[in-house]
């Protein structure tokens, strides 16, 4: 989608096909909305007053107003005055998208960001509201056998309007970031859709290296099984071995301009490194899972496609400083040549682990990936994985869990998910968990037993991660939606592209 800013304070001149304004309830216009009545000569007002309820999200079309340029005008609900917050601008956005998809209009106008909301600046405003177009015109078709063209939104154009000249700056500026966002979120939205026999190992290197391709900025290197053995990734390459689809191991390298110090700071140390879960399809493997919703297993490489989506972004934006991506990809299946309850494995850190599990992949596959990490002397690493049901039996499908051995880090990663309204929630991490992982014939066991899943699954990475400092973010309540919605999120790209912007 293409966005830009205009500014006028007669929005009742603006020649668009539709032109959003607010509406408050209890009759509350903004400034937009309050700038039509009166080219209308009260009109907006009266139909408000008779038939709008003004709740969150809710819209009504007025067409042909006199007075007013545009011929439809959508009044968009905010809800009260007093409760109007980031999550509702974001939500009126995405109820104009939402409509001018349905109308079948290439191009509208808002003026929703102008609204005041808190103490969000005009930049922030702008990002959420191309955020919230793309998540309204994100259209999935890739394996339909005849995709209809026709149902593809048209909306391919969308102004922000601002009464202020003094709002030009960082409206551009947002509007870049979200568009940006939105573009990354839909790339990982659509890699996490696909289907697992298309969405293989393969294709996800194929997929980074076609970023590598666009962007001058990364560049990507794609490891095969023979040189994921030279690297000793014994734990990563058990799990891999149970299929038939070659495994792949992803490095992604971002390089911006400089990072610019801040005045008496240090330029930060190292890179930030992200390292995602690429688990195509977890079936479970001699673990087997059971039938039902076995389906949503192939959502299982959705910290994979957050890392690729939000290295589309900041490549769009070009962030300055330097990014690394790690990817370790495979399918966990059953079969002849599958891990084995009992096995014993050697991780690429040397450490022995016992796998009395072999649906605990995830953790398996990460490890050897968070070894790999320690090259790049980061100053930060973030591993994102859909790594345990637990977290979505504490945390359900609100919050992503977070895990951190560094209290700094961890605050940034929070700070970001709420200014994304993309959140997260700190679990602990407490050494007494670690006793859950003892084994008796390896350094650790892969499980630590129903109490504690999600805790004791961080516990087993931060085992690999003492090097730098780290977290753990595990989004296997929050990567997908199930049922009658079923699909991906994009999340958690857009805290993992703010954290960026923030650290940059
Ligand atoms: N990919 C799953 C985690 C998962 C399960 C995410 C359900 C979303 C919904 C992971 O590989 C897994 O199977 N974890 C096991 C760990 C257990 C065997 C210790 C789980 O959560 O059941
Ligand atoms: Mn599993
Ligand atoms: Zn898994």
């Amino acid at each position: 989608m293409d966005f830009s800013v205009s500014i006028s304070a007669s929005p009742h001149q603006t020649k668009t096909p539709a032109l959003a304004v607010g509406v408050f309830t209890e009759g509350v216009l903004s400034t937009a909305a309050d700038a039509l009545d009166r080219a209308c000569a009260g009109t907006l007002r009266a139909v408000v007053k008779a038939e709008f309820s003004a709740r969150a999200g809710a819209t009504l079309v007025l067409r042909n107003l006199a007075g007013v340029a545009s011929p439809r005008v959508v009044l968009v609900g905010l809800g009260k005055q007093a409760d109007y917050n980031p999550r509702a601008h974001a939500r009126a956005e995405q109820a104009f998208a939402s409509f001018c998809v349905q109308a079948r209009l290439a191009d509208a106008t808002s003026t929703l960001a102008a609204i005041e909301c808190g103490a969000t600046s005009v930049r922030e405003r702008a990002r959420s509201a191309a955020a919230a177009c793309g998540e309204a015109t994100y259209y999935y078709d890739a394996s339909f056998g005849k995709p209809d063209l026709n149902a593809r939104p048209k909306l391919k154009k969308m102004t922000l309007q601002f009464a202020n000249a003094t709002d030009k700056a960082g409206a551009t500026q947002g509007l870049s970031e979200g568009g940006a966002l939105a573009n990354g979120m839909s790339l990982a939205r659509t890699l996490g859709n696909l289907p697992g026999n298309i969405c293989t190992p393969t294709y996800l290197g194929e997929a980074a290296k076609k970023l590598g391709k666009e962007f001058k900025s990364i560049s990507v290197k794609v490891f095969d099984r023979k040189q994921i053995e030279a690297l000793k990734m014994g734990s990563f390459l058990s799990v891999a071995r149970g299929s038939v689809e070659q495994p792949r191991f992803i490095v992604l390298h971002y390089k911006g301009k400089a990072a610019v110090a801040k005045r008496g700071a240090k330029v930060a140390a190292g890179p930030i490194v992200l390292v995602g879960k690429g688990i195509t399809f977890d079936s479970g493997g001699i673990s087997l899972k059971p039938a039902a919703t076995m389906d949503e297993m192939k959502f299982d490489m959705c910290g994979a496609a957050s890392v690729l989506g939000a290295f589309r972004a900041l490549a769009e934006i070009g962030l300055p400083g330097e990014i690394i991506g790690l990817i370790p990809t495979c399918e966990n299946m059953p079969s002849g040549t599958a891990n084995k309850p009992g096995d014993v494995v050697t991780s690429m850190s040397g450490q022995t682990i016992e796998i009395l599990n072999t649906d605990a992949e995830g953790r398996l596959i990460l490890c050897d990936a968070l070894t790999y990490a320690e090259r790049f002397k980061p100053s930060a690493v973030i591993d994102i994985a859909t790594l345990t049901g637990a977290c979505v039996v504490a945390l359900g499908k609100v919050n992503t869990g977070l895990f951190s051995t560094d209290d700094a880090l961890a605050e940034a990663l929070l700070a970001a998910g709420r200014q994304s309204m993309d959140t997260a929630w700190r679990l602990p991490l407490d050494d007494a968990y670690q006793e859950q992982l003892k084994s008796n014939f390896a350094d650790m066991a892969n499980i630590g037993g129903q109490p504690g899943g999600a805790v004791t699954a961080a516990c087993f990475l931060s085992r690999f991660a003492k090097a730098y400092p780290w977290a753990h973010l595990d989004i296997a309540g929050t990567a997908w939606r199930g049922g009658g919605e079923k699909g991906s999120t994009a999340r958690p790209v857009p805290m993992l592209l703010q954290y960026l912007i923030n650290q940059a």
